[in-house]
Parts: C-alpha cells; sequence; structure tokens
C-alpha cells in the first residue's frame, strides 16, 4: 500500500514555468513554451538614469555618499519614498538600529492582489563611506523604483500582491534586510511567494548572471534573456553575499539578477558579452568611482526590462501546471460500513491562481453496493463539491473521473476525497484519488 500521495507531469507538458513541479522531470531545464506570458511594458532606461543621478546628486551634496547613518542615506529613503506615495504606494519606513546610528528599510506595497501570495522585489539603497554607490546599489534600487512606477502607471491588478523594498545598511552585513525577516512574523513570512534581489545590475563590464535558487524564478529571468538571445550564467560570485540570503534562509523562494561585481571577466564571457576581459566587472565596486560615469546603459536597460518580465508573469497568476499534471494518493482506504466518514488527501503544489473549471477528479473505490455511498470532493478551502450521492443501487465499484468546475477553488492546498457509506451491509474502500488538471 502506497502512503504517499505522487505527483507525475504526462507528456505533452506546456506552461509558462516548470520551475515549481519540483519532482516534475526535467524542472529546471525545461524550455517553457511561453503559451501563458504576460508582456510588460517597456521600462524607459532614461527614466531608470534619471533616478541614478537624482541618487548622485544626494550623494554629491552629503559629503560624497550615501551610507548608513550619514545624511545621504536619510535624503536617498526620503527621495525614493516620496516618488512612491505619489504613485499610489501605501509605504512605511522601518527604523532599525546599528553601529550606534538609526537605519531605515522603506517598504511600499501595491493595493491589491491575493495578500496571502506575495511577489517581493528589493535592493539595498546604501552605500559604501567611500562613494557614492551608483552601480553598488543605485542601479538595483532605481531599477525597482522604475518597475514600481511602471506597475502604477499600468494600474496593474495583478493577481498575487506586489511589494517592494530598499533596504538599509547591506553594506554592514545585510542589516536592514536580516532586520526585516526577524521582524516579519513566520505566518507572514510565509505569504512572500517570491523574494526577487537587484543589488549591482548596471556594471559597467557586464555580465548577464541570474542567481541558482528558486527554479520557477530562475526560469522566468532565463526566459527573459533567452528571448533577447542573451546567454546567462549562473552567479557565482559569492552566494549569500546580498538581501535575499536572510530571506532564503527563512525559507522564502528567491532568485534575482546581477551584472558583476569586483571578480574578472574572462575571455570567454567577453566572447559573449562583449566588454573587456582581463577587466573586472565593475572596477569601481566599493570606490569613489562609482559614479553616474560607472554605468553601462545596454546592461541596466536590459536588467530594468527583465525585471519588468519578472514581475508582471510571477505575480499574475496566468501559469499553469505542465497539461495532464497528476496529483494522486493511491493509498487503500477502508470505508466502514454505515459509519462515518473517511478521506483520501492530496496536495498540490506549485499551482498558480486557481483550479482549473474541467478538473478532473478520478475517483476508485471498490464497494459491493454504490448505492450506499455519498462521494464528495473537498477543495481546500472546505467547499464541498458532490460527485455521487447513492446512486447506481447494487452496483460494484466506482471507477470513474469526473469534472468538476473548481475555477472558484484556490489549486494549492489540500484536496480530499470524502466517502460515507450509509447503509449497512455492503463494505468497500478507496483504491485511488487523482486530480488531473487539463
Ligand atoms: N553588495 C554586494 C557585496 O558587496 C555585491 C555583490 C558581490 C553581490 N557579490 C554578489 C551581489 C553576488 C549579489 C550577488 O557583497
Ligand atoms: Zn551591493
Ligand atoms: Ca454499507
Amino acid at each position: 500500500m502506497k502512503l504517499s500521495a505522487r505527483l507525475s507531469a504526462l507528456a505533452g507538458a506546456s506552461a509558462l514555468v516548470l520551475g515549481a513541479f519540483a519532482g516534475a522531470a526535467p524542472a529546471a531545464t525545461a524550455a517553457p513554451t511561453g503559451t501563458a506570458a504576460v508582456t510588460p511594458p517597456d521600462i524607459p532606461v532614461a527614466n531608470v538614469k534619471q533616478h541614478l543621478a537624482d541618487l548622485q546628486s544626494i550623494a554629491t551634496a552629503n559629503g560624497g555618499n550615501r551610507a548608513h547613518g550619514r545624511s545621504g542615506y536619510k535624503a536617498s529613503i526620503d527621495f525614493v519614498k516620496a516618488k512612491l506615495d505619489a504613485a499610489g504606494y501605501t509605504t512605511a519606513i522601518q527604523q532599525f538600529s546599528y553601529n550606534g546610528s538609526t537605519g531605515y528599510n522603506l517598504i511600499a506595497d501595491w493595493p491589491g492582489g491575493d495578500p496571502n501570495q506575495v511577489v517581493m522585489s528589493g535592493s539595498h539603497l546604501d552605500s559604501v563611506t567611500s562613494g557614492p554607490g551608483i552601480n553598488d546599489n543605485g542601479s538595483g534600487s532605481a531599477a525597482i523604483l522604475e518597475n514600481a512606477l511602471a506597475v502604477s502607471r499600468a494600474q496593474l491588478q495583478p493577481t498575487k500582491h506586489l511589494r517592494f523594498a530598499w533596504w538599509g545598511a547591506e553594506e554592514l552585513g545585510l542589516v536592514g534586510s536580516k532586520y526585516y525577516v526577524n521582524n516579519t512574523p513566520s505566518t507572514e513570512r510565509s505569504k512572500i511567494k517570491a523574494y526577487l534581489n537587484f543589488d549591482m545590475i548596471g556594471s559597467p563590464n557586464p555580465g548577464y548572471f541570474v542567481y541558482d535558487d528558486d527554479p520557477t524564478i530562475e526560469q522566468t529571468f532565463k526566459t527573459y534573456y533567452a528571448g533577447l538571445g542573451i546567454p546567462t550564467e549562473i552567479e557565482t560570485e559569492g552566494d549569500g553575499r546580498s538581501d535575499h540570503a536572510p530571506f532564503k534562509n527563512a525559507g522564502v523562494p528567491v532568485g534575482g539578477l546581477f551584472s558583476g561585481a569586483d571578480y574578472t571577466k574572462t575571455s570567454a564571457q567577453a566572447q559573449k558579452w562583449g566588454g573587456t576581459a582581463g577587466q573586472a566587472f565593475d572596477r569601481c565596486y566599493h570606490s569613489s568611482c562609482d559614479t553616474t560615469a560607472n554605468i553601462n546603459d545596454t546592461a541596466l536597460d536590459r536588467n530594468s526590462d527583465a525585471i519588468a518580465y519578472a514581475i508582471w508573469n510571477l505575480s499574475s497568476g496566468s501559469t499553469t501546471p505542465p497539461a495532464g499534471t497528476v496529483f494522486e494518493n493511491t493509498a487503500d482506504v477502508a470505508i466502514p460500513d454505515n459509519g462515518v466518514a473517511v478521506t483520501s488527501s492530496v496536495t498540490v503544489t506549485g499551482v498558480s491562481g486557481n483550479a482549473p473549471s474541467t478538473l478532473q477528479v478520478g475517483v476508485d473505490i471498490v464497494h459491493t453496493w454504490i448505492g450506499d455511498l455519498v462521494v464528495d470532493l473537498v477543495a481546500p478551502d472546505g467547499s464541498v463539491y458532490n460527485l455521487h450521492n447513492r446512486t447506481g443501487s447494487g452496483t460494484d465499484n466506482i471507477n470513474q473521473t469526473y469534472t468538476v468546475n473548481a475555477s472558484t477553488e484556490v489549486a494549492n492546498g489540500t484536496w480530499k476525497l470524502r466517502v460515507q457509506d450509509k447503509a449497512s451491509a455492503d463494505t468497500g474502500y478507496i483504491s485511488g484519488f487523482k486530480l488531473t488538471f487539463p
């Protein structure tokens, strides 16, 4: 008797993102067909560059940096917050204390979307003390700011809830993002279905690196770059060196983009991406020359658009499991004669949004008088769909697939087949229960 629920994806799979289906054979490497892809707007790189020019001016007016505990940091926070407030975001400044100075995170929520499914994008807004920090990390900060403004311009109403964050004191050890994660109750934290991190995405001698973490997020970025015909590599310049690390450690699915810091571009990398081999991706990393002159506009443009692609697609709820994906429980469950209801369960995971209108419910019950039986499908929220109600009199066994319009039910969660025998003498057992996504 097999006790575990089983997930198998059948051939002919077609879905935007396959990575969520851990256990489905080719998960991370499968090429999505993209049939369900959402087209985001172009993110104007000129706007992103204007934000960088503004951050540069803030640094220049505040002793040349935007570091934790310095006036340039708080001015950066106020600058970003004002733009988001004007665009209709609900913003909050979270204060913390580090090294004897007050630090600030800025959290911005776009109203609407499923509060239980949050897609969050973050970038650290602080620089080191030695420079204005325009690539590290004005670039990520400006790109997510312009993406947030693009969400507002589009008045986007995605299935999931969108949140943006600008972190303080990353350069002193991921202080702000750790503070946020540690001070977010685990029930709230578990609602964050994706945390996307952007730290250094306009490096002057750029590489195109994708974080190798959550397969769905990783595949989303890879799909975007594949569409541009630009090869990517897995980010290896120090995993855990940015604000995604505390999220990852707390079990939140993470991903992100990176254009390189102080590592040297190889000749193979220069061949595929252009730029200068034998030189750092960012020669001004953590130094005073990390100014607006330290940005590659093409990398900044592509990464800003890649962020939009990820935000629009990961929040849309349009991702579906590969056609024919089966969630199945083949454990036998005895049905007591004229007794209490019993259930067999399957847990659906990795499916965004609601269940289909043609959910296939496979029922396999061995019984000697099906006229005794009431059989229901119970959705994760407890909604009941009756499948069989004491018809068939003395017929043996139910071996049937029912089509259920489950489109008002959230797909993810535990679904039950509930069976009750309501008359004495004949007995049997549930022998199989499966949900097939069409
Ligand atoms: N601010 C980061 C740091 O100094 C930059 C960085 C280095 C980075 N390696 C990285 C960011 C890898 C993301 C991924 O630590
Ligand atoms: Zn950084
Ligand atoms: Ca009976």
